[in-house]
């Protein structure tokens, strides 16, 4: 029933891979998730019934990918700008609006969950650990969701009027209060900048990016107490960095190094499988028999064209 696709065999042949890191694309590894993630979002509004504006649907991401939540959004400019918007964590302030001027966006959140330390060595915060899951919150043009040229898409530029964006980490981590966390913003541009919370577990942001609550390093050594609390995200980070990084790493750079166009196939391709898998079983039900996936498989590949 299983068939061999695509994206299997490249994950097989990580492991072979992982002694070869290349470094000079660790920077841009977090850009990639993005647009993975983004991909992942406009395919979704295509393919899928998610038709609505201010309703907030899960996304379906690749298996590379498994550690990361993400959602996706779509608003009116207008009703953003009078209305605000509350996605998760995340409250947008009404005044938000977005130059040059959109009529529809799309906004994608992220928690990068079990990968969020690939941004622990990401611009200039060295001597600073996560203490949080890296959030994430991207604003798209949704004008462009027909056309074919979402492979190009970067994200809009949104000013913030009047109050800043707040970002509220209380739901995923613990009560930090003794370790006083910094917040640290992730700029788009690579640029990372850190400021005291608002309150305990609030961040603010003028901007989009990505955000996480960190502390000096040096400041997990302090007392027991503050080693307790930071260790599980010790071991995270840790762990992480040091095993599977090389391999996620890869898995991402193979997927980017296949077409976006192949990249888009494969995932309809894995979509399509969940399908026929559940047809599958319904026809097995009766007949106990495989030609039933073969009709069902030659369907799709013409839609496709
Ligand atoms: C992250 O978590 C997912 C599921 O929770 C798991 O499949 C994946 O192997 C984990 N990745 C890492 C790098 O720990
Ligand atoms: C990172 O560098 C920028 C300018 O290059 C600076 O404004 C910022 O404070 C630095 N951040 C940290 C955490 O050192
Ligand atoms: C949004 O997308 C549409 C269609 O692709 C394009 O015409 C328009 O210039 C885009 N606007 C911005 C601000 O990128
Ligand atoms: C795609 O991006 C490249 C580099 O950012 C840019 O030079 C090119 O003009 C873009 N193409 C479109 C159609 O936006
Ligand atoms: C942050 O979220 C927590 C848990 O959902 C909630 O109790 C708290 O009131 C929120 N804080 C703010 C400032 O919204
Ligand atoms: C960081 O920000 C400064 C000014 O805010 C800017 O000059 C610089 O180019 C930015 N760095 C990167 C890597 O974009
Ligand atoms: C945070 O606030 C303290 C005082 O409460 C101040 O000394 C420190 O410079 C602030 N840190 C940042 C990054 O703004």
């Amino acid at each position: 029933m299983s068939r061999p696709s695509k994206p299997h065999l490249l994950l097989l042949l990580l492991p072979s891979l992982i002694m070869f890191p290349p470094p000079s694309h660790q920077t841009q590894y977090p850009r990639l998730i993005d647009r993975i993630v983004r991909d992942s979002a406009f395919q979704s509004y295509r393919t899928k019934h998610h038709k609505k504006t201010a309703i907030l649907y899960k996304l379906l991401l690749p298996p590379s990918l498994s550690g990361v939540a993400a959602e996706t959004v779509r608003y009116r400019a207008g009703s953003l700008k009078r209305y605000g918007a509350a996605i998760r964590e995340f409250r947008v302030p009404p005044g938000v609006f977005v130059h040059p001027y959109v009529e529809r966006l799309i906004v994608v959140r992220q928690n990068l969950g079990n990968l969020s330390s690939i941004y622990s060595g990401h611009g200039n915060i060295s001597g600073f650990q996560l203490v949080s899951p890296v959030l994430g919150l991207l604003f798209y043009n949704a004008t462009s969701l027909h056309s074919s040229s979402s492979k190009n898409l970067s994200e809009l530029k949104v000013l913030v009027a009047r109050k800043s964006i707040t970002i509220n980490f209380s739901r995923v981590v613990g009560d930090l209060r003794r370790l006083r966390p910094l917040c640290a913003v992730f700029k788009l541009d690579g640029n990372v900048s850190l400021s005291n919370q608002t309150a305990s577990n609030i961040c603010v942001s003028r901007e989009q990016g990505h955000f996480a609550l960190v502390v000096e390093s040096s400041k997990s050594t302090d007392g027991v107490e503050k080693e307790v609390k930071v260790s599980k995200w010790k071991v995270v980070v840790v762990s992480v960095a040091a095993g599977v990084f090389g391999a996620v790493l890869l898995g991402l750079i193979v997927v980017a190094v296949a077409s976006a166009r192949r990249k888009r196939y494969q995932k309809e391709e894995m979509e399509r499988r969940a399908y026929e898998e559940e047809a599958l079983q319904i026809s097995m039900v009766g007949h106990v028999r495989t030609p039933a996936a073969a009709v069902v498989r030659t369907v799709p590949t013409l839609e496709n064209n």
